[in-house]
């Protein structure tokens, strides 16, 4: 999308709030833009985050003094949306407005009487909803137009209900990271503002539902500008490569495995899938495993017909179903492309990985750091078990999430060493932490 400044493209017309970690920074810019005196007491600002698996509604507050025209913003409240992202609304739109109620009058009750209607509130959407979109874009309008018209009953200042570019998904969450862990600026005891240092900057991996962003500074100038984000935040420019990977997310990369091996085997009703454990078998409707536009079309199928996938517990295998999602051979900026012919700078400083992949390493006991050989090791005999062995390690965890963690392992690995190119030596760069939050002092 070129270069984004923040008066034209981001603020003002912006809405967004971008992998539960990201929010802050869409407050953060409002407050850069806003350009009046702001009386001394607290603002207060909303941001829902209305991500493909879920939304959560972020309160932050910010006291009227400013540096270097940008605000400092803590977080108040975190309320998460009961219910799936309002991608899944679509059938019935008026319910993806209702199911915002209890978090706006959580939201309500927190902000000071007389103060409401000075709280800007927004609502980015993510890759969910940019699927919905390519899907059916009327039913995505629907569907933004329920949610806005929900949160306009409210009275805080609305300020808009937007799908977010893949791009400010990626910026807002690096902002949001460096932001809330104080790289950026550091308040000193003697109660001065201090520039930290340049390595101090994080790099951002955020992988969603259905989509996965990678976001750093980079060592020299990018040689494609598409890939650049122009950032001034507390009075020094950044120049930050962002991409985002529609399609990508942890969600659609499992289902671009499953499609992947049905063609393989010319739609059998019966699929062996190596990265599922050995006495695990799945049963989905053609219909609702090719309902996506991440799914590659496909010759005429009856929706209705069934495919079972049976697990092999074979990690070898899992590993090369893994690597033919990816086209690594497609580049028009050789050696610099991570895949499918985008253009990617070589990794540069210190990562923070959150979302999917820090669910998926600590559940496998990797966060926030583990050695490259002890990682391959331990995803190679976790792939191994059998699906009852699995289950009696892990009786607390959900069918749902304990099936998939050898496949995004896997996936994982495979975006961070062939895709992105972390090697041994960057390997220990990477940490898989937690989403940060802010706390209010
Ligand atoms: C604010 O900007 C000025 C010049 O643009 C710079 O000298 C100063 O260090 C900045 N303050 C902070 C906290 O970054
Ligand atoms: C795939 O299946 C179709 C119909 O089931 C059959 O006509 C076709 O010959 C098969 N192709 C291969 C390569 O097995
Ligand atoms: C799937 O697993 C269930 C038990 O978990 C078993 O009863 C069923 O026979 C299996 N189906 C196939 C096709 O293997
Ligand atoms: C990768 O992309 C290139 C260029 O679009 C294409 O020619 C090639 O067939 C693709 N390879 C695979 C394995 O899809
Ligand atoms: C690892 O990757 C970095 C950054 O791309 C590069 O500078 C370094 O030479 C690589 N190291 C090895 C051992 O390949």
């Amino acid at each position: 999308m070129g270069k984004l400044t923040l008066k034209q493209r981001l603020v003002g017309t912006l809405v967004a709030a971008v992998g539960c970690t990201s929010l802050i920074a869409l407050i953060l810019m409002l407050v850069q833009n806003d350009t009046v005196e702001l009386p001394p007491s607290f603002q207060y600002g909303i941001v829902f985050d209305a991500g493909s698996t879920h939304t959560a509604l972020f309160l932050y507050k910010w006291l009227g003094k400013k540096e270097n025209n940008t605000g400092v913003v803590s977080q108040v409240l975190v309320c998460d949306v009961e219910g799936p992202g309002i991608s899944s609304y679509a059938h019935d739109p008026p319910a993806a407005g209702q199911s915002l109620t209890a978090c706006l009058d959580d939201a309500k009750a927190a902000i000071p009487i007389g103060q409401e209607r000075d709280t800007p509130v927004y609502l980015g959407a993510t890759a969910g909803m940019r699927l919905l979109r390519l899907q059916d874009a009327n039913k995505a309008d629907q569907v933004m137009e329920e949610v806005a018209k929900k949160i306009k009953k409210y009275p805080f200042d609305f300020q808009g209900a937007r799908i977010l570019l893949g791009t400010e998904e990626g910026a807002y969450g690096w902002i949001t990271i460096n932001y809330l862990l104080e790289r950026f600026i550091k308040y000193s005891f003697e109660g001065m503002w201090l520039k930290p240092k340049e390595g101090e900057i994080l790099g951002a991996l955020d992988m969603g539902g259905s989509s996965t962003q990678i976001t750093f500074r980079p060592r020299d100038p990018l040689k494609d500008p598409i890939s650049e984000v122009q950032l001034r935040l507390y009075g020094f420019n950044y120049n930050i490569y962002s991409h985002s990977y529609l399609c990508y997310g942890k969600e659609q990369a499992m289902r671009k495995l499953q499609i992947q091996l049905l063609k393989i085997t010319n739609m059998s009703q019966q699929v062996y899938h190596p990265c599922y454990h050995h006495g695990y078998n799945l049963t989905l409707a053609l219909g609702d495993l090719y309902n996506s536009p991440c799914a590659e079309k496909t010759d005429a199928f009856d929706p209705a017909n069934f495919v079972t996938f049976l697990g092999t517990s074979d990690p070898g295998q899992c590993l090369k179903l893994v690597k033919t999602i990816f086209n690594f051979s497609d580049c028009s900026f050789p050696p610099n492309c991570a895949f499918n012919g985008i253009y990617q700078p070589p990794v540069y400083g210190n990562f923070f990985a959150f979302s999917a992949y820090f669910y998926t390493f600590d559940f496998l006991g990797l966060a926030p750091q583990a050695p490259l050989p002890q990682v391959l090791s331990t995803i190679e005999s976790f792939c191994k078990k059998d699906w009852l062995m699995v289950k009696t390690e892990n009786p607390n965890i959900k069918d749902k999430y304990l099936l998939d963690y050898c496949a995004s392992a896997n996936y994982i690995m495979t975006l961070l060493q062939e895709a992105y190119k972390f090697n041994e030596t960057t390997w220990s760069n990477i940490y898989f932490k937690k989403k940060v939050r802010a706390v209010w002092k």
